[in-house]
């Protein structure tokens, strides 16, 4: 018999999702959407690009504190708030591509 796995669920933009237990923040993103974080002084969405917590392009807004989503672990009940309108995360797509 194959073990359960233990999963958090946490709040993103006031939608709840469920993820494995240990997971980051950022791998979260990506697992439930589109993995966006936050939008550029231009207005472009950004999604986590180093994975290390050196570009600073995963900062969201974890329980009211601005954080890094790839350096923090999931925990049940945490609200992560993105800094992407919702029209423009369901509109997302890359330059170039065709939604
Ligand atoms: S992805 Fe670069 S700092 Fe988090």
């Amino acid at each position: 018999m194959t073990p359960a796995i233990a999963t958090v669920t946490l709040v993103v933009d006031g939608r709840p999702v469920a993820v494995e237990a240990g997971l980051s923040v950022a791998a979260a993103l990506a697992r439930a959407g589109d993995g966006i974080t936050r939008t550029s002084v231009s207005g472009m969405a950004r999604a986590p690009l180093c994975g290390m917590g050196v570009c600073q392009e995963c900062r969201v807004d974890i329980d009211g504190r601005r954080m890094l989503a790839c350096q923090t672990t999931c925990r049940d009940g945490m609200a992560v708030t993105t800094g992407l309108p919702r029209p423009a995360r369901q509109s997302h797509h890359l330059p170039g591509t065709t939604p």
